[in-house]
């Protein structure tokens, strides 16, 4: 086992060295990129695009609405790198695959994370489009990124996450959101680790449970940051009302469809923070 880890944080190196001979410049923020809201990487300037293919042991995409490559460039202003399409745990990947591009971020120079995703809102105050920006998680994933050996080289074993999203971050997006005139929720995201959306139960019991949203995605990453001491801006865009909030059948088609529609804002908002706050 601790070879194997040896091995993780040796390919975690090989990788960010493959990645870092293609860039001009060390990137400052991360980005990961959710379902149907690739678009921003589009946004990127004089960008280097690399699939996730190309670079050593790096995990592929599968999602629909996942285009699987890093987008590295500047954005507002500031050095970016961008992973156009995550892992998740439902698509099959090892949680170590899904965390693995956070520290070959870290290895880059990445200081700050931001993560966007799509997920089901629970709060019966939330609406369809909504852009929610998150201020604390629940894990309901079933296991955690940082189980094993620990990996001394990115951070300690026990982890401490009460400030994995931070108070001041997410002061600078609400700011950012006022000035653009967005309206922005702020809640707790609880993960699951899908494919099957959950029953109608399940989102009663969630709603007991303080979340927000629910959505299958973005804490294995925040997890993985707050160990190495990436600090993490995450938002949730609201694709669709989570089971039995309304009484109607919840499709993928959706989820991607309220992306295209409202991913724009979200892109706004992101661009806003870039090139006026201190990321
Ligand atoms: N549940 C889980 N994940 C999701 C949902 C949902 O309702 N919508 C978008 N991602």
């Amino acid at each position: 086992m601790d070879k194997c880890n040896d091995l993780r944080a040796a390919w975690a190196r090989e990788a960010a060295a493959y990645v870092a001979a293609r860039l001009p410049e060390p990137p400052r923020t991360g980005m990961i990129l959710g379902s149907g809201l690739g678009g921003i990487a589009e946004r990127i300037e004089s960008p280097t695009v690399i699939p996730y293919r190309e670079i050593p042991h790096f995990a592929c995409s599968t999602a629909p609405g996942h285009a699987g490559r890093l987008v590295a460039g500047r954005l507002g202003g500031r050095p970016v790198v961008c992973m156009q399409g995550r892992l998740h745990r439902y698509e099959g990947h090892e949680m170590a695959d899904i965390i693995f591009p956070i520290r070959v971020m870290k290895l880059l120079g990445v200081q700050t994370l931001i993560v966007t995703n799509a997920a089901g809102g629970i709060n019966t105050g939330f609406q369809v489009g909504d852009l929610m920006l998150i201020a604390d998680h629940i894990n309901l994933m079933g296991t955690n990124p940082l189980i094993g050996p620990n990996e001394e080289d990115f951070g300690p074993r026990f982890c401490d996450m009460s400030y994995a999203y931070p108070a001041a971050l997410r002061k600078t997006a609400r700011e950012a959101a006022d000035r653009l005139g967005i309206p922005l929720q702020e809640g707790v995201y609880l993960a699951v680790t899908g494919p099957s959306f959950e029953t109608p139960a399940e989102i009663r019991a969630f709603r007991t449970l303080g979340a927000d949203a629910v959505g299958m995605s973005t804490v294995p990453e925040v997890i993985a940051a707050s160990h190495c001491g990436i600090q993490v801006l995450a938002f949730s865009l609201i694709t669709n009302m989570a089971a039995g909030v309304l009484d109607q059948k919840l499709t993928e088609e959706e989820v991607i469809e309220i992306g295209a529609q409202k991913g724009a804002q979200l892109q706004a908002l992101i661009l806003e923070i870039l090139a006026h706050g201190e990321l």
